[in-house]
């Protein structure tokens, strides 16, 4: 299987860039938590202070455009993808060669769309089983079915996002929702035991064969 994590980082100039609060944690337990029920894993993560789960292949890159290449390089053959990475949606349309010098009036950037890399993965034929998240502050239920509809994933994993919760904390609730059924409610508890639930869920999916 294949899961992102992390933040990608989108340069400015050569000393800034644009980018989140997530921490990598999610990602980097979804990876330990596939490897401890047997999986083959490899993790595609930005820049993240964690420690490679054991058993588990890492692969670091930074901006949106080479976690798309580095996930469509090794997808071929997956029986499974988890995007958990906080993935910018936009970057700065350029990257200014030299630091950008402040002036005295407001700076207006351009910024253009990334990849989406689970939309990618959900487009192949033959694909894996794909399972996305959906990162919101409002309606959450109704944005994650958007988003399970419009990029048409196998699941999504819905969390509320905000000051203090989702990002960079160590602990997260999640609801699943399929195309079908009721969503299930995972809880808050640690990201470990949030990661093996949501793996036992797919697990499970997977057994009974595979994709709504
Ligand atoms: O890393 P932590 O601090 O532990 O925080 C965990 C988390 C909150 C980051 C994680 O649980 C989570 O919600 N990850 C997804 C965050 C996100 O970017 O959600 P989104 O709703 O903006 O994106 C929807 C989905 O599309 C995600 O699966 C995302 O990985 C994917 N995406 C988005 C944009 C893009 N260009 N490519 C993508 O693949």
């Amino acid at each position: 299987m294949l899961v992102t994590a992390g933040a990608t980082r989108e340069p400015l100039d050569p000393v800034r860039y644009l980018g989140n609060r997530s921490s990598g944690r999610m990602g980097f337990a979804l990876a330990a938590a596939a490897r401890e029920a047997g999986a083959e894993v490899v993790l595609v993560t930005g820049p993240a202070a964690l420690a490679t789960p054991r058993g588990v292949e890492r692969v670091e890159v930074e901006r949106a455009e080479q976690m798309h290449e580095a996930v469509m390089a090794r997808i071929e053959g997956a029986d499974l993808f988890i995007g958990a990475a906080a993935v910018a949606d936009y970057r700065p349309a350029q990257e200014a060669p030299e630091k950008i010098k402040k002036g005295s009036g407001p700076l207006t950037l351009t910024l253009e769309p990334t990849p989406d890399i689970l939309r990618a993965v959900a487009a192949r034929r033959p694909r894996p089983f794909v399972v996305g998240f959906a990162a919101e502050t409002t309606d959450l239920l109704e944005h994650a079915r958007a988003k399970l509809r419009d990029k048409g994933l196998d699941l999504v994993a819905a969390n509320r996002v905000g000051p203090g919760r989702g990002l960079e904390v160590e602990r997260n609730s999640l609801e699943v929702l399929a195309a079908e059924g009721e969503p299930v409610s995972l809880p808050e508890q640690p990201k470990e035991d949030l990661a093996r639930a949501l793996i036992a869920l797919v697990a499970e999916r997977l057994e009974a064969g595979g994709r709504a």
